[in-house]
């Protein structure tokens, strides 16, 4: 990723542990950023369930201004039983990804080395896709109502908004993407039974792959490419895939690279200096909160994208570098067949940078 940073100044980065295991993988994510001596300087920030149960309100009123006042910012996960998940989402990440106008979600999907996978007879060379998710409307935009609430006549209305601007914006980056690897663009749709959001979004890949000669592209039905990626993940490349569609089809392409724990994303606003997001694609896993067993591999992996995208591309590259060995040798955590603690993995990967 290019960066809109070349600073003599250290990085300036906004650490939201969020809730559950967010609290637990951000923790190595930053304990092996500071193995690479950049010279980070980090705000920690308590956003999260606690202090919606304390004061109503998952974030301060200056969450805009907090941000926009650093470089990056590394989140964990946002959630927790104790709050609805309507709440939690829409009270921290999707207002933070809306906002900040942060309208491409990448997340890389690649069969790192010694995780295992659940397909059989598929290893690293079959498995390397990146995902563009529309990070900004369609049909997590918040529109919609309820009316007679409670009553047997209730109705919930949620409307997908489709924009040209906010389509072709992300299309035109996946393209771009495409470009730059194998040269093949998988467009996810579903407009045979969307007549409407859906034919937009395919006109205007039609339209925008005029720009683009070098570069394949094709135009799947959303539930074929799920049928795709489990029989021949091999065939794809770069996909681009509304909000809805890319969060459905990357937490199937983690599975597929080994589980929720390796999955890795970055939320950014291409040619703009905003700072960008970066956080694993899991939740915040109640199930295992607490126990640390969480595997931090997603969240350094995320860490490796915010290094890329803010121009440190030597240390990402040797954050990259320990992250594999690390996996291809151990200790691993038990989603991906070791026995090792979150802090055990992290403190593997801090030591591997610094041989
Ligand atoms: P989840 O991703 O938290 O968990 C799904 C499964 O993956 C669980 O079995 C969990 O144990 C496992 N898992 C997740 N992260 C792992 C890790 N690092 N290592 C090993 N295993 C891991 O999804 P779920 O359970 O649907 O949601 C839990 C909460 O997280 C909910 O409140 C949800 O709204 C929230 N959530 C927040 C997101 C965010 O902050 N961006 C994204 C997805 C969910
Ligand atoms: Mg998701």
């Amino acid at each position: 990723m290019q960066s809109a940073y070349d600073r003599e100044m250290g990085l300036r980065i906004a650490l939201l542990p969020g809730d559950g295991v967010g609290t637990e993988v951000v923790a190595e994510a930053r304990k092996v950023i500071d193995a690479l001596d950049l010279g980070v300087e980090w705000t920690e920030l308590d956003w999260g369930a606690d202090r919606w149960h304390q004061t109503g309100l998952m974030v301060p009123d200056d969450w805009e201004d907090t941000l926009r006042s650093h470089d990056a910012c590394m989140l964990g996960a946002c959630g927790h039983p104790s709050v609805p998940d309507h709440i939690s989402l829409w009270k921290m990440i999707l207002p933070i990804r809306q906002r900040l106008d942060l309208w491409a979600n990448l997340r890389p999907v690649r069969l790192l080395p010694g995780v295992p996978t659940p397909l059989e007879g598929r290893d690293a060379k079959d498995i390397d896709m990146l995902f563009v998710r529309e990070n900004s409307e369609g049909e997590y935009s918040g529109v919609g109502g309820r009316a007679h609430q409670g009553q047997p006549g209730e109705v919930g209305i949620e409307v997908s908004v489709f924009t040209r601007a906010g389509v072709e914006r992300v299309v035109r980056h996946a393209f771009e993407r495409a470009s730059e690897r194998r040269g093949l663009l998988t467009s996810a749709t579903k407009s045979n039974a969307s007549r409407y959001g859906y034919v937009l979004w395919d006109e205007v890949v039609e339209a925008v792959a005029g720009d683009f000669p070098d570069v394949t592209v094709e135009r799947v039905l959303v539930d074929a490419l799920a049928a795709r990626m489990v029989r021949s993940p091999d065939s794809l490349d770069v996909v681009v895939a509304s909000n809805l569609f890319g969060d459905i089809l990357t937490d199937l392409a983690a599975a597929i690279q080994g589980g929720m724990g390796t999955a890795a994303s970055a939320n950014i606003a291409p040619g703009s200096d905003t700072p960008g997001l970066f956080e694993p694609v899991h939740g915040s896993a109640p199930d295992i909160m607490g126990q640390g067993i969480a595997n931090p591999v997603g969240a350094v992996w995320s860490a490796v994208l915010m290094l890329e995208h803010l121009g440190q591309g030597a240390a990402a590259s040797r954050l990259a570098g320990a992250l594999d060995a690390v996996c291809a040798g151990g200790p691993r955590t038990r989603d991906i067949g070791g026995n090792a603690s979150t802090a055990e993995v992290g403190d593997a990967i801090a030591a591997a940078i610094a041989s």
